[in-house]
């Protein structure tokens, strides 16, 4: 009940529930500005007004203790092992490039295209999933990750690639994609990497099927070869891209 005697809505019971899980830390988790966005607020979390709610207490600086733990110095299995909310999607589609004998840089480039939306953020996923891995895998995985993003709204016929139904269901039937996404399209399509990237596009379409189970295992030889691992740790390393991977481990860290 609140003070006026209204019952809560489950959003407030929600958040009672993870203030009161809060209060049992021994550190103060926040929320980044962007978490607030996603709710549809623009606000942010000020240290003076956490540290009332939390007396006595000091932000949480390092990994979060909701979250599953990860090794000391992680590795990109540990990541889709731990942090990658999915991975039957992903795995699916690169067992699709396996199976059909695609070259092993499209079986990667398949097995990465999605996981900015699988640890991260769906708006732009190809984009940010594509600077994710830039520093550690090749420049045509990358560009290949990147352009996807644009490619899958755009018909092939010439490898048997439509516009997918799903979108129709999922967008609607008038949905049309930003310029920026045409213009990239455009790109792509002239570029001598343009067949890796459509690949990503048509081992998708076979990669949504709720009872084909495949293991992470069968490509850990595959990510050996094609992801250039650092040896501090992904993340913990001094990549251009580390503080992205470090945002996943540690999400709620306070700075
Ligand atoms: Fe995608
Ligand atoms: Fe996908």
């Amino acid at each position: 009940m609140t003070p006026t005697g209204r019952p809560l809505t489950l959003s407030e019971m929600a958040d009672e529930l993870e203030e009161e899980k809060m209060h049992e830390m021994e550190r103060i988790i926040s929320k980044s500005t962007f978490g607030h966005l996603m709710d549809g607020h623009v606000t942010y979390d000020t240290a003076p007004a956490l540290k009332e709610k939390h007396p006595g207490k000091y932000f949480l600086m390092g990994a979060d203790p909701r979250l599953p733990p990860m090794p000391e110095k992680p590795t990109l299995v540990d990541y889709f092992r731990h942090r990658f909310a999915s991975t039957a999607h992903l795995l699916q589609s690169a067992n699709h490039a396996l199976k059909t004998g695609q070259p092993e840089k499209v079986i990667m480039a398949c097995l990465v295209h999605d996981i900015a939306v699988v640890s991260f953020i769906r708006c732009d996923h190809g984009y940010w999933g594509a600077q994710m891995i830039e520093p550690y895998v090749s420049e045509e995985v990358s560009w290949a990750v990147r352009m996807h993003q644009a490619l899958r709204f755009f018909p092939d016929d010439d490898v048997g690639y439509g516009y997918p139904d799903l979108y129709k269901s999922l967008f609607g039937p008038d949905y049309q994609p930003e310029p920026y996404i045409l213009e990239d399209y455009k790109r792509a399509r002239a570029h001598k990497w343009y067949m890796t990237s459509r690949l990503i596009c048509v081992n998708d379409i076979y990669a949504f099927d709720p009872n084909t189970k495949v293991n992470l295992d069968d490509f850990v030889d595959i990510i050996g070869r094609n992801f250039r691992q650092p040896k501090e740790g992904l993340g913990l390393d001094s990549s251009p891209s580390a503080h992205m991977w470090r945002s996943i481990l540690w999400p709620t860290r306070f700075l």
